[in-house]
């Protein structure tokens, strides 16, 4: 009878001589050469703001549930089909999984079956692409959105596997990988926890559906969009929170002129505190030298020959030149 084996390791004949090179630079626990390599070579190829390597993907989806701040009486949603870490990460902080029937197609959650089971005690909607075949993720995620749940994914055996052209992984707020002797890409044992996949506008979104918000903390929001609508999109949050404190951290100074309050921070340090139309009119602050200079800079960037600005309008390419 010929012995079928579960797995065979994916094993290339480097590895040898990178344990070698790890022992010679006599750093061999976590956080070394390798690992930082490693990191960085995730992040770059997955387009993801940050990777952590992981003693295990169980290790990286217990980290989720600790980020998630899952407790006692939360529940979470999990395929009834996988491997017992996928829930029991979430099982430690308390949280009472609610199991989801899968495709016998594809052995991944149901999609068409998960909103009835969402309930007002769900914190979180937990997906596993499995065997690297990717769940269908649009609708997941609308319903997600709906409800403003958060997406984690289980992508133990998806690494540089799509669903629709992106990346397995990309689609939750977090989402874990293996590298388990079992997995595509092996390490003995391992993981990674792979953050920001879902924008941070996205979470403004669901942040701005929630009631009864204390504190609202906007650290760099709407960075990269076109300064007018920057200011509106923050105008719009300052109305939606009204009730709560609202904390913005930015380095657009005029965005600030609309507050109550201005703390000005230099080198980690509060150097200025006050209102900022108060300080804004005296000379010797910190403050109006900022503002001062930010309108310096706007005014150099915008007529210097050597910058252009272009944006979309309309459906057209514009640019300062031909904004007629
Ligand atoms: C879907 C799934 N999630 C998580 C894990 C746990 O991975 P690890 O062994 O790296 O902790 C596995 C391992 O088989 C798995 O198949």
């Amino acid at each position: 009878m010929t012995r079928i084996p579960f797995n065979k390791p994916g094993v290339i004949g480097r590895e040898i001589e990178y344990v070698q090179e790890a022992i010679a630079r006599m750093h061999i626990s976590g956080d070394g050469h390798f690992t930082k390599r490693v990191n960085s070579m995730l992040e770059e190829i997955l387009a993801a703001p940050k990777v952590l390597l992981t003693t295990s993907c169980t290790h990286a989806l217990e980290m989720a549930a600790l980020l998630l701040n899952l407790k006692s009486g939360d529940e979470f949603i999990v395929p009834s089909f996988t491997f017992v870490s996928t829930a029991n990460a979430f099982v430690l902080r308390g949280a009472r999984p609610v199991f989801a029937d899968i495709r016998p197609d594809t052995l991944n959650l149901d999609e068409s079956r998960l909103e009835p089971l969402i309930g007002s005690r769900t914190r979180a909607i937990v997906v596993v692409h499995y065997a690297g075949v990717g769940c269908e993720m649009e609708q997941i995620l609308r319903v997600a959105a709906h409800h403003g749940l958060p997406v984690i994914e289980d992508n133990a055996h998806g690494l540089m596997g799509l669903y629709r052209g992106t990346f397995l992984g990309k689609f939750g707020c977090l989402s874990t990988l293996s590298f388990h002797e079992t997995k595509n890409f092996s390490c003995g044992e391992g993981g990674a926890l792979v953050s920001g996949g879902e924008g941070q506008r996205v979470r403004i979104g669901r942040a701005m559906s929630r009631q009864n918000v204390r504190l609202a903390i906007l650290d760099e929001a709407f960075r990269g969009l076109d300064r007018n609508l920057r200011h509106k999109l923050l105008a719009r949050c300052r109305k939606q929170w009204i009730q709560a404190t609202l904390l913005c951290v930015t380095h657009d100074v005029k965005s600030s002129l609309d507050f109550d309050q201005v703390l000005v921070v230099d080198a980690g340090t509060v150097v200025e505190s006050g209102a900022p139309g108060i300080l804004a009119s005296s000379p010797d602050s910190c403050y109006a030298r900022l503002l001062e200079a930010s309108t310096t800079l706007e005014t150099a960037v915008e007529n210097c020959a050597a910058w252009s600005k272009y944006w979309v309008e309309n459906g057209k390419i514009k640019s300062l030149r031909n904004r007629s």
